[in-house]
Protein backbone atom coordinates (compact mmCIF):
# COMPACT_ATOMS: atom_id res chain seq x y z
CA UNK A 1 0.00 0.00 0.00
CA UNK A 2 1.49 3.22 -0.76
CA UNK A 3 0.28 6.87 -0.16
CA UNK A 4 -0.04 9.03 -3.48
CA UNK A 5 1.11 12.90 -3.31
CA UNK A 6 0.65 14.81 -6.26
CA UNK A 7 2.63 17.85 -6.31
CA UNK A 8 4.87 16.13 -4.04
CA UNK A 9 7.87 18.69 -5.64
CA UNK A 10 6.28 21.57 -4.95
CA UNK A 11 7.15 23.38 -1.64
CA UNK A 12 4.57 21.68 1.07
CA UNK A 13 4.64 18.96 -0.81
CA UNK A 14 8.42 18.36 -0.22
CA UNK A 15 7.98 18.79 2.96
CA UNK A 16 4.88 16.99 3.91
CA UNK A 17 6.95 13.85 1.95
CA UNK A 18 10.03 14.28 4.37
CA UNK A 19 7.67 13.63 6.99
CA UNK A 20 5.45 10.53 6.12
CA UNK A 21 8.94 9.12 4.67
CA UNK A 22 10.69 9.61 8.52
CA UNK A 23 6.93 7.81 10.03
CA UNK A 24 7.82 4.74 7.96
CA UNK A 25 4.83 5.86 4.98
CA UNK A 26 5.47 4.13 1.33
CA UNK A 27 4.62 7.26 -0.80
CA UNK A 28 4.38 7.58 -4.45
CA UNK A 29 5.32 11.00 -5.89
CA UNK A 30 3.26 12.53 -9.24
CA UNK A 31 4.21 15.98 -10.14
CA UNK A 32 4.59 17.89 -13.95
CA UNK A 33 7.46 20.22 -12.47
CA UNK A 34 5.52 23.04 -13.98
CA UNK A 35 6.27 24.79 -10.51
CA UNK A 36 9.01 22.48 -9.15
CA UNK A 37 12.27 21.01 -10.02
CA UNK A 38 13.48 17.48 -10.60
CA UNK A 39 16.18 17.81 -7.16
CA UNK A 40 13.82 18.20 -4.93
CA UNK A 41 13.33 14.47 -5.24
CA UNK A 42 17.18 13.91 -4.39
CA UNK A 43 16.68 16.13 -1.66
CA UNK A 44 13.80 14.44 -0.10
CA UNK A 45 16.25 11.06 -0.44
CA UNK A 46 19.19 12.77 1.13
CA UNK A 47 17.13 13.89 3.97
CA UNK A 48 15.32 10.68 4.67
CA UNK A 49 17.86 8.36 3.19
CA UNK A 50 14.89 6.37 2.10
CA UNK A 51 13.55 5.76 -1.46
CA UNK A 52 9.92 6.43 -3.27
CA UNK A 53 8.73 6.07 -6.52
CA UNK A 54 8.15 9.01 -9.08
CA UNK A 55 5.95 9.66 -11.69
CA UNK A 56 6.47 12.92 -14.20
CA UNK A 57 2.71 13.20 -14.99
CA UNK A 58 0.45 15.94 -15.55
CA UNK A 59 -2.90 15.45 -13.40
CA UNK A 60 -4.53 16.91 -16.81
CA UNK A 61 -3.28 13.26 -18.95
CA UNK A 62 -5.86 10.46 -17.95
CA UNK A 63 -3.17 7.92 -19.23
CA UNK A 64 -0.44 9.08 -17.43
CA UNK A 65 -2.91 9.29 -14.05
CA UNK A 66 -4.33 5.93 -14.71
CA UNK A 67 -0.69 3.92 -14.91
CA UNK A 68 0.10 5.25 -11.22
CA UNK A 69 -2.88 3.76 -10.32
CA UNK A 70 -2.42 0.50 -11.82
CA UNK A 71 1.14 -0.11 -11.23
CA UNK A 72 0.94 0.74 -7.60
CA UNK A 73 -1.83 0.09 -4.57
CA UNK A 74 -2.40 3.44 -3.28
CA UNK A 75 -4.55 3.27 -0.29
CA UNK A 76 -4.77 7.47 -0.27
CA UNK A 77 -4.44 10.26 -1.69
CA UNK A 78 -2.76 13.75 -0.56
CA UNK A 79 -3.61 16.41 -3.15
CA UNK A 80 -0.92 19.17 -3.51
CA UNK A 81 -1.06 19.86 -7.24
CA UNK A 82 -2.44 22.99 -8.41
CA UNK A 83 -1.74 26.15 -9.50
CA UNK A 84 -1.45 28.71 -6.34
CA UNK A 85 -0.42 32.19 -7.38
CA UNK A 86 -3.79 35.01 -6.75
CA UNK A 87 -2.76 37.65 -8.93
CA UNK A 88 -1.74 35.48 -11.64
CA UNK A 89 -5.37 33.45 -11.18
CA UNK A 90 -7.42 36.62 -12.38
CA UNK A 91 -4.79 36.77 -15.51
CA UNK A 92 -5.53 33.47 -16.47
CA UNK A 93 -9.14 32.00 -15.14
CA UNK A 94 -9.04 29.48 -17.51
CA UNK A 95 -5.80 27.82 -17.18
CA UNK A 96 -6.58 27.98 -13.07
CA UNK A 97 -10.13 26.47 -13.45
CA UNK A 98 -8.69 24.18 -16.16
CA UNK A 99 -5.77 22.64 -14.10
CA UNK A 100 -6.76 23.15 -10.16
CA UNK A 101 -10.54 21.88 -11.50
CA UNK A 102 -10.08 19.47 -14.02
CA UNK A 103 -6.59 17.66 -12.78
CA UNK A 104 -8.93 16.94 -9.63
CA UNK A 105 -11.57 15.44 -11.48
CA UNK A 106 -9.05 13.04 -13.85
CA UNK A 107 -7.42 12.44 -10.43
CA UNK A 108 -10.59 11.40 -8.66
CA UNK A 109 -11.85 9.29 -11.56
CA UNK A 110 -9.00 7.41 -11.69
CA UNK A 111 -9.34 6.97 -7.33
CA UNK A 112 -13.01 5.98 -8.14
CA UNK A 113 -11.86 2.74 -10.22
CA UNK A 114 -9.81 1.79 -8.16
CA UNK A 115 -11.02 1.77 -4.88
CA UNK A 116 -9.34 4.74 -3.53
CA UNK A 117 -11.41 6.67 -1.26
CA UNK A 118 -9.25 8.51 0.76
CA UNK A 119 -7.94 12.25 0.24
CA UNK A 120 -6.59 14.78 1.93
CA UNK A 121 -6.57 18.60 -0.04
CA UNK A 122 -4.76 21.48 0.55
CA UNK A 123 -7.43 24.25 0.56
CA UNK A 124 -6.78 26.76 1.55
CA UNK A 125 -7.92 30.15 4.32
CA UNK A 126 -9.26 32.10 1.51
CA UNK A 127 -12.31 29.94 0.97
CA UNK A 128 -12.84 32.44 4.11
CA UNK A 129 -12.96 35.55 1.88
CA UNK A 130 -13.51 38.80 4.46
CA UNK A 131 -14.15 37.18 7.32
CA UNK A 132 -16.42 39.52 9.76
CA UNK A 133 -14.37 38.41 12.89
CA UNK A 134 -11.24 36.68 14.13
CA UNK A 135 -10.02 33.76 14.56
CA UNK A 136 -11.62 32.46 12.10
CA UNK A 137 -13.28 29.17 12.69
CA UNK A 138 -13.94 26.18 10.05
CA UNK A 139 -17.94 26.80 10.29
CA UNK A 140 -17.25 30.56 9.00
CA UNK A 141 -19.24 31.71 5.78
CA UNK A 142 -17.35 30.61 3.08
CA UNK A 143 -16.82 33.21 -0.30
CA UNK A 144 -13.97 33.93 -2.43
CA UNK A 145 -12.45 37.26 -4.73
CA UNK A 146 -10.26 35.55 -7.42
CA UNK A 147 -10.11 32.84 -9.67
CA UNK A 148 -7.39 30.61 -7.36
CA UNK A 149 -9.90 31.32 -4.57
CA UNK A 150 -12.38 30.03 -6.52
CA UNK A 151 -10.98 26.86 -7.31
CA UNK A 152 -10.10 25.95 -3.92
CA UNK A 153 -14.14 26.74 -3.10
CA UNK A 154 -15.27 24.63 -6.03
CA UNK A 155 -12.80 21.44 -5.42
CA UNK A 156 -14.30 21.39 -1.44
CA UNK A 157 -17.58 20.96 -2.96
CA UNK A 158 -16.83 18.68 -5.60
CA UNK A 159 -14.47 16.68 -3.08
CA UNK A 160 -17.43 16.78 -0.22
CA UNK A 161 -20.63 15.68 -3.04
CA UNK A 162 -18.16 12.55 -3.23
CA UNK A 163 -19.14 11.76 0.53
CA UNK A 164 -23.32 11.94 -0.21
CA UNK A 165 -23.45 8.81 -2.62
CA UNK A 166 -21.18 6.61 -0.90
CA UNK A 167 -20.07 6.84 2.55
CA UNK A 168 -17.06 4.89 2.09
CA UNK A 169 -14.99 7.90 0.95
CA UNK A 170 -13.13 9.68 3.54
CA UNK A 171 -12.16 13.64 2.43
CA UNK A 172 -9.89 16.20 4.79
CA UNK A 173 -10.15 19.88 3.44
CA UNK A 174 -6.87 21.08 5.51
CA UNK A 175 -7.57 25.01 4.92
CA UNK A 176 -3.74 26.49 5.15
CA UNK A 177 -3.31 30.08 6.61
CA UNK A 178 0.52 31.17 5.67
CA UNK A 179 2.89 29.02 5.30
CA UNK A 180 6.24 30.29 5.62
CA UNK A 181 9.88 29.17 6.94
CA UNK A 182 11.95 25.60 5.29
CA UNK A 183 13.20 22.35 6.82
CA UNK A 184 16.05 22.77 9.20
CA UNK A 185 18.56 20.88 6.71
CA UNK A 186 18.34 24.31 4.61
CA UNK A 187 17.99 21.36 1.62
CA UNK A 188 14.16 21.79 0.67
CA UNK A 189 12.37 25.29 0.80
CA UNK A 190 10.43 27.69 -0.96
CA UNK A 191 12.30 29.88 -3.70
CA UNK A 192 9.89 31.33 -6.40
CA UNK A 193 10.70 32.43 -9.97
CA UNK A 194 10.89 36.10 -10.56
CA UNK A 195 9.94 39.32 -8.10
CA UNK A 196 7.96 37.46 -4.93
CA UNK A 197 4.45 38.04 -4.64
CA UNK A 198 4.10 36.79 -0.65
CA UNK A 199 5.86 38.25 2.16
CA UNK A 200 8.56 35.94 3.36
CA UNK A 201 10.03 35.49 -0.06
CA UNK A 202 9.99 39.12 -0.73
CA UNK A 203 11.76 39.45 2.61
CA UNK A 204 14.49 36.86 1.32
CA UNK A 205 15.06 38.33 -1.59
CA UNK A 206 15.84 41.42 0.35
CA UNK A 207 17.95 39.97 2.85
CA UNK A 208 20.12 38.37 -0.15
CA UNK A 209 20.27 42.28 -1.95
CA UNK A 210 18.45 41.01 -5.03
CA UNK A 211 15.57 43.47 -3.71
CA UNK A 212 16.64 46.84 -1.92
CA UNK A 213 13.72 47.27 0.29
CA UNK A 214 10.38 46.12 0.99
CA UNK A 215 7.25 47.52 0.12
CA UNK A 216 4.42 47.45 2.75
CA UNK A 217 1.66 47.51 1.40
CA UNK A 218 -0.46 49.85 3.98
CA UNK A 219 -0.21 50.99 7.72
CA UNK A 220 -3.62 51.92 7.86
CA UNK A 221 -5.31 48.85 8.57
CA UNK A 222 -7.22 48.66 11.65
CA UNK A 223 -4.53 46.56 13.57
CA UNK A 224 -2.27 47.41 16.64
CA UNK A 225 0.32 48.90 14.49
CA UNK A 226 -1.51 49.55 11.51
CA UNK A 227 0.13 46.65 8.60
CA UNK A 228 -1.90 43.33 7.88
CA UNK A 229 -1.91 40.71 10.22
CA UNK A 230 -1.83 36.77 9.42
CA UNK A 231 -1.21 33.40 11.02
CA UNK A 232 2.23 32.58 9.64
CA UNK A 233 2.97 29.17 10.28
CA UNK A 234 5.86 27.12 9.54
CA UNK A 235 6.40 24.62 6.96
CA UNK A 236 7.71 21.40 8.77
CA UNK A 237 4.51 21.58 11.02
CA UNK A 238 1.90 22.32 8.11
CA UNK A 239 3.51 18.77 7.01
CA UNK A 240 2.96 16.73 10.11
CA UNK A 241 -0.63 17.84 10.16
CA UNK A 242 -0.93 16.07 6.87
CA UNK A 243 0.51 12.90 8.98
CA UNK A 244 -2.03 13.41 11.04
CA UNK A 245 -4.58 14.23 8.94
CA UNK A 246 -3.67 11.03 7.09
CA UNK A 247 -3.58 8.57 9.97
CA UNK A 248 -7.31 10.50 10.72
CA UNK A 249 -8.74 9.64 6.92
CA UNK A 250 -8.14 5.79 7.93
CA UNK A 251 -9.84 5.53 10.69
CA UNK A 252 -13.08 7.49 9.61
CA UNK A 253 -14.87 8.37 6.92
CA UNK A 254 -17.26 11.61 6.14
CA UNK A 255 -15.73 15.35 4.99
CA UNK A 256 -13.92 17.58 7.21
CA UNK A 257 -12.60 20.75 6.70
CA UNK A 258 -10.03 21.65 9.15
CA UNK A 259 -7.73 24.89 9.75
CA UNK A 260 -3.85 24.31 10.04
CA UNK A 261 -2.64 27.60 11.53
CA UNK A 262 -1.22 28.42 14.76
CA UNK A 263 -3.85 30.58 16.12
CA UNK A 264 -1.23 34.00 16.52
CA UNK A 265 -1.56 36.74 14.44
CA UNK A 266 1.69 38.30 12.89
CA UNK A 267 1.78 42.26 11.42
CA UNK A 268 3.71 42.85 8.40
CA UNK A 269 6.12 44.97 11.09
CA UNK A 270 6.31 41.85 13.25
CA UNK A 271 7.92 39.51 10.59
CA UNK A 272 10.34 42.46 9.47
CA UNK A 273 11.52 42.49 12.93
CA UNK A 274 11.52 39.26 13.97
CA UNK A 275 13.54 38.19 10.72
CA UNK A 276 16.16 41.16 11.58
CA UNK A 277 16.29 39.47 15.03
CA UNK A 278 16.97 35.89 14.16
CA UNK A 279 19.04 36.87 11.49
CA UNK A 280 21.02 39.68 12.24
CA UNK A 281 20.19 41.72 8.68
CA UNK A 282 18.29 44.85 8.46
CA UNK A 283 15.74 44.82 6.36
CA UNK A 284 15.11 48.16 4.72
CA UNK A 285 11.44 48.87 4.53
CA UNK A 286 8.79 51.64 2.74
CA UNK A 287 5.40 52.08 3.50
CA UNK A 288 3.06 51.45 0.35
CA UNK A 289 -0.66 51.85 -0.60
CA UNK A 290 -2.74 48.76 0.34
CA UNK A 291 -2.56 46.07 -1.98
CA UNK A 292 -6.10 45.47 -3.88
CA UNK A 293 -8.08 42.44 -2.44
CA UNK A 294 -5.94 42.22 0.64
CA UNK A 295 -7.71 42.21 4.66
CA UNK A 296 -6.58 43.96 7.26
CA UNK A 297 -6.40 40.65 9.78
CA UNK A 298 -6.71 36.31 9.56
CA UNK A 299 -5.81 34.47 11.82
CA UNK A 300 -6.82 30.46 12.46
CA UNK A 301 -8.62 29.37 15.43
CA UNK A 302 -6.78 26.17 15.35
CA UNK A 303 -8.97 24.01 17.72
CA UNK A 304 -10.37 21.76 15.89
CA UNK A 305 -7.09 20.74 14.50
CA UNK A 306 -6.09 20.15 18.36
CA UNK A 307 -8.79 18.26 19.31
CA UNK A 308 -9.65 15.99 16.31
CA UNK A 309 -6.18 15.55 14.82
CA UNK A 310 -3.80 15.86 18.05
CA UNK A 311 -2.50 18.43 15.83
CA UNK A 312 -0.43 21.88 17.37
CA UNK A 313 1.91 23.76 15.57
CA UNK A 314 5.53 23.74 17.55
CA UNK A 315 7.62 25.83 15.48
CA UNK A 316 7.40 30.11 16.63
CA UNK A 317 8.17 32.91 14.56
CA UNK A 318 11.81 33.19 15.14
CA UNK A 319 12.55 29.84 13.68
CA UNK A 320 10.48 30.55 11.08
CA UNK A 321 12.93 33.78 9.63
CA UNK A 322 15.79 31.57 10.77
CA UNK A 323 14.63 28.29 8.83
CA UNK A 324 13.59 30.50 5.76
CA UNK A 325 16.83 32.44 5.50
CA UNK A 326 18.97 29.08 6.07
CA UNK A 327 17.29 27.96 2.94
CA UNK A 328 17.39 31.16 0.56
CA UNK A 329 20.95 32.24 1.82
CA UNK A 330 22.28 28.59 0.85
CA UNK A 331 20.46 28.06 -2.23
CA UNK A 332 19.89 31.57 -3.65
P1 LIG B 1 3.92 24.57 -5.24
O1 LIG B 1 3.63 25.27 -6.51
O2 LIG B 1 5.27 24.69 -4.66
O3 LIG B 1 3.58 23.02 -5.41
C1 LIG B 1 2.58 22.53 -6.27
C2 LIG B 1 3.18 21.40 -7.11
O4 LIG B 1 2.17 20.89 -7.97
C3 LIG B 1 4.33 21.87 -7.99
O5 LIG B 1 5.45 21.01 -7.80
C4 LIG B 1 3.79 21.77 -9.41
O6 LIG B 1 4.79 21.44 -10.33
C5 LIG B 1 2.72 20.68 -9.26
N1 LIG B 1 1.62 20.75 -10.22
C6 LIG B 1 0.83 21.82 -10.51
N2 LIG B 1 -0.08 21.47 -11.42
C7 LIG B 1 0.12 20.16 -11.73
C8 LIG B 1 -0.50 19.23 -12.62
N3 LIG B 1 -1.51 19.59 -13.42
N4 LIG B 1 -0.04 17.96 -12.66
C9 LIG B 1 0.99 17.60 -11.87
N5 LIG B 1 1.62 18.42 -11.02
C10 LIG B 1 1.19 19.69 -10.96
O7 LIG B 1 2.80 25.03 -4.20
P2 LIG B 1 2.73 24.81 -2.62
O8 LIG B 1 2.98 26.11 -1.96
O9 LIG B 1 3.52 23.62 -2.22
O10 LIG B 1 1.17 24.52 -2.48
C11 LIG B 1 0.66 23.21 -2.52
C12 LIG B 1 -0.85 23.26 -2.49
O11 LIG B 1 -1.28 23.97 -1.33
C13 LIG B 1 -1.47 23.99 -3.68
O12 LIG B 1 -2.67 23.33 -4.04
C14 LIG B 1 -1.79 25.37 -3.12
O13 LIG B 1 -2.86 25.97 -3.79
C15 LIG B 1 -2.14 25.03 -1.68
N6 LIG B 1 -1.94 26.17 -0.76
C16 LIG B 1 -0.71 26.77 -0.72
C17 LIG B 1 -0.52 27.85 0.13
C18 LIG B 1 0.83 28.56 0.19
O14 LIG B 1 0.88 29.66 0.70
N7 LIG B 1 1.91 27.98 -0.30
C19 LIG B 1 -1.56 28.30 0.95
C20 LIG B 1 -2.78 27.66 0.89
C21 LIG B 1 -2.96 26.57 0.02
C1 LIG C 1 -1.68 35.14 0.04
C2 LIG C 1 -2.81 34.85 -0.91
C3 LIG C 1 -3.73 33.81 -0.29
C4 LIG C 1 -2.95 32.58 0.12
C5 LIG C 1 -1.85 33.03 1.09
C6 LIG C 1 -1.00 31.92 1.59
C7 LIG C 1 -3.05 37.04 -2.02
C8 LIG C 1 -3.92 38.24 -2.20
N1 LIG C 1 -3.51 36.09 -1.16
O1 LIG C 1 -2.23 35.65 1.21
O2 LIG C 1 -4.73 33.43 -1.21
O3 LIG C 1 -3.80 31.65 0.75
O4 LIG C 1 -1.01 33.96 0.39
O5 LIG C 1 -0.01 31.64 0.70
O6 LIG C 1 -2.00 36.89 -2.63
N2 LIG C 1 2.84 42.16 2.13
C9 LIG C 1 3.57 43.32 2.08
N3 LIG C 1 4.54 43.46 1.12
C10 LIG C 1 4.82 42.46 0.23
C11 LIG C 1 4.07 41.26 0.30
C12 LIG C 1 3.09 41.15 1.26
O7 LIG C 1 3.35 44.24 2.86
O8 LIG C 1 5.70 42.65 -0.63
C13 LIG C 1 1.83 42.02 3.18
C14 LIG C 1 0.41 41.79 2.65
O9 LIG C 1 -0.25 43.01 2.41
C15 LIG C 1 -0.20 40.97 3.79
C16 LIG C 1 0.98 40.16 4.35
O10 LIG C 1 2.16 40.86 3.93
O11 LIG C 1 -0.68 41.82 4.81
C17 LIG C 1 1.05 38.74 3.84
O12 LIG C 1 0.99 38.75 2.42
P1 LIG C 1 1.21 37.41 1.56
O13 LIG C 1 2.43 36.71 2.00
O14 LIG C 1 1.10 37.80 0.12
O15 LIG C 1 0.00 36.49 1.99
P2 LIG C 1 -1.58 36.81 2.01
O16 LIG C 1 -1.89 38.04 1.31
O17 LIG C 1 -2.05 36.61 3.40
Amino acid sequence: MAVLVTGGAGFIGSHTCVELLNAGENIVILDNFSNSKPDVLDKIKAITKKDFKFYEVDLLDPEGVEKVFSENEIDTVIHFAGLKAVGESVQKPLEYYYNNITGTLILCDAMRKHHCKRIVFSSSATVYGSPKTVPIREDFPLSTTNPYGSTKLMLEQILSDLYVPDHDWSVMLLRYFNPIGAHQSGMIGENPNGIPNNLMPYVCQVAVGKLDHLNVFGNDYPTPDGTGVRDYIHVVDLAVGHLKALQYARKHTGVEAVNLGTGTGYSVLDIVHSFEKANNIKIPYEIAPRRAGDIAECYADPAKAKEMLGWVAQYNIETMCKDAWNFISNNH
